[in-house]
């Protein structure tokens, strides 16, 4: 089996590759990523020399050069994780997340058409349902939930989506789609919630909690994200749209106090800023029918995934450090100065 994964060198791609690499010795993956500002080499350092892995680095919207490593790769099945994956950007400037996201989806289901792929699968969000109310803890979003999206991110990849499952029905193409919550664990970029507090935390520096800090979100660990994907690719049902999340919804301002008190840190850093435009209250997933058809259930216990993740962070100061110190720093002057 010859699987192309896109956005391999970020966060929850490089899991990935990782996860399939030692699950699956006979597998031959190929990442294709373009390294953005989200995506790092070093995180593949450990398998860039393994013989059944390859790294190309190129756009997934270069048609091009996608097609021309179809061409020579010939793959099996591509499971796509490139984008652009950051709301707080997305409302900055919107236009890099309609050419990564939509056009480059639609560039790599072309090249899967042309080259007859068994499987190809979308990588999406709980963010293309939009938000829930936080006095329904009743409701939860399942694969029925009307798209109804709040930030160019969402709408970027419910764009997507909406592709996808139109080249299922219109060509015939072989698709899935797995809808995920917030993931958090090992190779998070710094830019978001729990590895920008980790890192502030350690360089005491504040806090920045958006509004009240009141919003939830529906944490998984990443290995479990990877594993339900594994499980799609392989015994999901074509043109299908799978859910997969936690059950395990915590406030914002409660992540932080934790990662507070497991870091030994003081409650005063944290500093309450500007609200994000737009801003989602509460993400809550039904993964019964992933469940059902798929036996897949989330395995971490955050109390326990959040340990390890920490853990990660304080044995990896290099790789976050490194990051922090390049252009990004001026990312965040920029954003941040704005909301306080
Ligand atoms: P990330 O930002 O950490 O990584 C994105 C990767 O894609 C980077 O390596 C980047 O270099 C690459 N990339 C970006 N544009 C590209 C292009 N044009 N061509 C090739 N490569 C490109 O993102 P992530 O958090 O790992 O998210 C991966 C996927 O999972 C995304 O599609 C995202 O929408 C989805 N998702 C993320 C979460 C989450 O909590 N992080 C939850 C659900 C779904
Ligand atoms: O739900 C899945 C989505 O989760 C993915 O599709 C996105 O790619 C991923 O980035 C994530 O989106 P969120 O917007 O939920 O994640 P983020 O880490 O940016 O923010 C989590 C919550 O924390 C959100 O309510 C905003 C808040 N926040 C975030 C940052 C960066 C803060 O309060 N302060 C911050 O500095």
């Amino acid at each position: 089996m010859k699987i192309i994964v896109t956005g391999g060198a970020g966060f929850i791609g490089s899991n990935f590759i990782f996860h399939m690499l030692k699950k699956y010795p006979d597998y031959r993956i190929i990442c294709l990523d373009c390294l953005t500002y989200a995506g790092n080499l070093s995180t593949l350092a450990s398998v860039m020399d393994a013989p059944n892995f390859r790294f190309v680095k190129e756009s997934i919207t270069d048609r091009k050069a996608v097609f021309a490593l179809f061409e020579e790769e010939h793959p099996d099945m591509v499971v796509n994780f490139a984008a652009e994956s950051h709301v707080d950007r997305s409302i900055e400037d919107p236009e890099v997340f309609l050419d990564t996201n939509i056009k480059g989806t639609a560039v790599l289901m072309d090249a899967c058409r042309k080259y007859n792929i068994r499987r190809y699968h979308q990588v999406s969000t709980d963010e293309v349902y939009g938000d829930l109310p936080l006095d329904r803890p009743d409701l939860f979003f399942t694969e029925e939930t009307p798209i109804h999206t709040s930030s160019p991110y969402s709408s970027s990849k419910a764009a997507a989506d909406l592709l996808v499952l139109a080249y299922h029905r219109t060509y015939g193409l072989p698709v899935t789609i797995s809808r995920c919550s917030n993931n958090y664990g090992p190779y998070h970029f710094p830019e978001k919630l729990i590895p920008l507090m980790i890192a502030n935390a350690l360089n005491d520096k504040p806090l920045p909690v958006y509004g009240k800090g009141e919003n939830v979100r529906d944490w998984l660990y990443v290995e479990d994200h990877c594993k339900a994907i594994d499980l799609i690719i392989h015994k999901g049902r074509e043109g299908e749209v799978y859910n997969i999340g936690g059950h395990n919804e915590m406030k914002n301002i409660d992540i932080v106090k934790i990662i507070c008190r497991e870091l030994g840190k003081p409650e005063s850093l944290i500093t309450y800023v500007t609200d994000r435009k737009g801003h989602d209250m509460r993400y809550a997933i039904d993964p019964t029918k992933i469940f059902q058809e798929l036996g897949w259930l989330p395995e971490t216990k955050f109390a326990d995934g959040i340990k390890k993740t920490i853990r990660w962070y304080l044995d990896n100061r290099e790789w976050w450090e490194t990051i922090l110190s390049g252009e990004y720093q001026d990312y965040y002057e920029k954003m941040y100065a704005r909301r306080i």
